[in-house]
């Protein structure tokens, strides 16, 4: 029998098997971006994988890039995210909110007063869309807008937000946060030199000044809320929301990990973005990140049981984690375990509406009926 399917100590933490749901955002959020009335249900139907990540969740007005995502600065969303931690735990689930900050991948219309987004720069992001709100009104995916290069004190202020929200979800029952570094959002274009093009302390053009921001801000989320409670998203490789590759991206991401090793995080979760139009990690660059890394090591993108069990196997990744999947198989883990057939989900349901196509799923019945 594979090791996926076994409990896990991740941490402090007591994972009831390896496999994880993967962030994904659903964009159903109420007004005031508070959680849906629907999502303690929506999770807890997820709830048998042994770690849940939660859609991405804004830290504040201004990192918002997308219309109707949940955030976690206001009370009202506080309280609104306790029935889902309950519901999570009541299951016997480990639930760690992902905390965001998209950066420059927003338009206006998403900003208070309209503002410009902001970012590591001021260069806009070529051939990039956010979803947010046309000229005429109506919600659509809308070119991002030009972003304003945050200030030095202001780079602090957005490190004070993301631990205002980390010691929010502590007290709103969350087991832990995971900071989203990857996707092309905020806290890689502080990494990526092609992006960053600032000359203060957090310069692109040096492994320190590039690295300063992420490193600063989990140093501060853990003065807050604990090591063990404080996780990282990275994609390394990635492009998405132009961000190229560049050589010292192996240098970057090796060093990170010796930093979040010294730390002692809960854990890293790496996102593999070849199956999303970007060149993939390199096999060896996983190896070596692991070497780095002492830690529990998390891995999207992808995935499969067979791929899954052979990478927990070879002691390659600690957990797997699975994205898409999750939105039609609110029992992908039966699913997986019994070789039962896997759903595809209709991307037209991804984002946005009710019930239909979030909460709405069946479990697996042999009979086809739902159970
Ligand atoms: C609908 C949708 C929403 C997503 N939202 C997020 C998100 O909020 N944060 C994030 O880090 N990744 C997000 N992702 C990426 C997934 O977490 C995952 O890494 C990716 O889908 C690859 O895994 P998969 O091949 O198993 O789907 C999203 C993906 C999808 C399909």
């Amino acid at each position: 029998m594979s090791r996926l399917f076994e409990p896990f100590a991740m941490g402090g933490h007591e994972l009831a098997n390896r496999i994880a749901m993967a962030p994904l955002t659903r964009s159903r959020a109420r007004p005031g971006n508070v959680p849906s009335d629907l999502a303690p249900l929506y999770y807890s139907q997820r709830a048998e994988t042994g770690l849940i990540v939660t859609e991405g969740t804004a830290i504040s007005p201004s990192a918002i890039g997308y219309l109707d995502v949940p955030g976690l600065w206001t009370t009202e969303q506080l309280e609104a995210w306790k029935p889902v931690t309950k519901a999570v735990h009541d299951r016997g689930g480990v639930i760690f909110t992902q905390l965001w900050h998209v950066g420059r991948v927003s338009h206006v219309s998403t900003q208070p007063d309209r503002a410009a987004p902001v970012s590591s720069t001021a260069r806009i992001a070529a051939d990039s869309q956010a979803f947010g709100l046309r000229d005429d009104g109506m919600a659509a995916l809308v070119d991002v807008s030009k972003p304003r290069a945050l200030t030095t004190e202001e780079v602090r202020g957005v490190t004070e937000d993301f631990v205002n929200a980390a010691r929010n979800a502590i007290e709103a029952g969350f087991d832990g946060i995971e900071l989203h570094g990857a996707n092309g959002y905020l806290i890689e274009q502080f990494l990526n030199p092609n992006v960053n093009d600032r000359t203060d302390a957090y310069r692109g053009d040096t492994l320190e000044g590039r690295t300063r921001f992420l490193l600063e801000t989990l140093d501060a989320v853990i003065a807050a809320i604990g090591a063990e409670r404080t996780a990282v998203r990275l994609s390394p490789y990635g492009q998405l929301f132009d961000n190229p590759v560049y050589p010292e991206i192996e240098e970057t991401y090796l060093y990170l990990a010796d930093e979040f090793s010294r730390r002692g995080i809960a854990y890293v979760h790496l996102m593999d973005q070849s199956t999303r139009g970007s060149s993939g990690t390199p096999a060896d660059f996983l190896a070596k990140f692991r070497a780095h890394f002492k830690g529990s090591l998390i891995l999207a993108g992808g995935m499969t049981r067979e791929r899954a069990e052979e990478m927990i196997d070879t002691n390659i990744i600690d957990i797997a984690a699975f994205g898409e999947p999750f939105i039609a198989n609110p029992d992908l883990v039966a699913r997986l375990r019994n070789r039962w057939p896997i759903e595809r989900s209709d991307h037209a349901i991804h984002y946005g509406g009710g019930a239909r196509g979030y909460t709405d799923f069946p479990e697996y019945s042999a009979e086809g009926v739902s159970a």
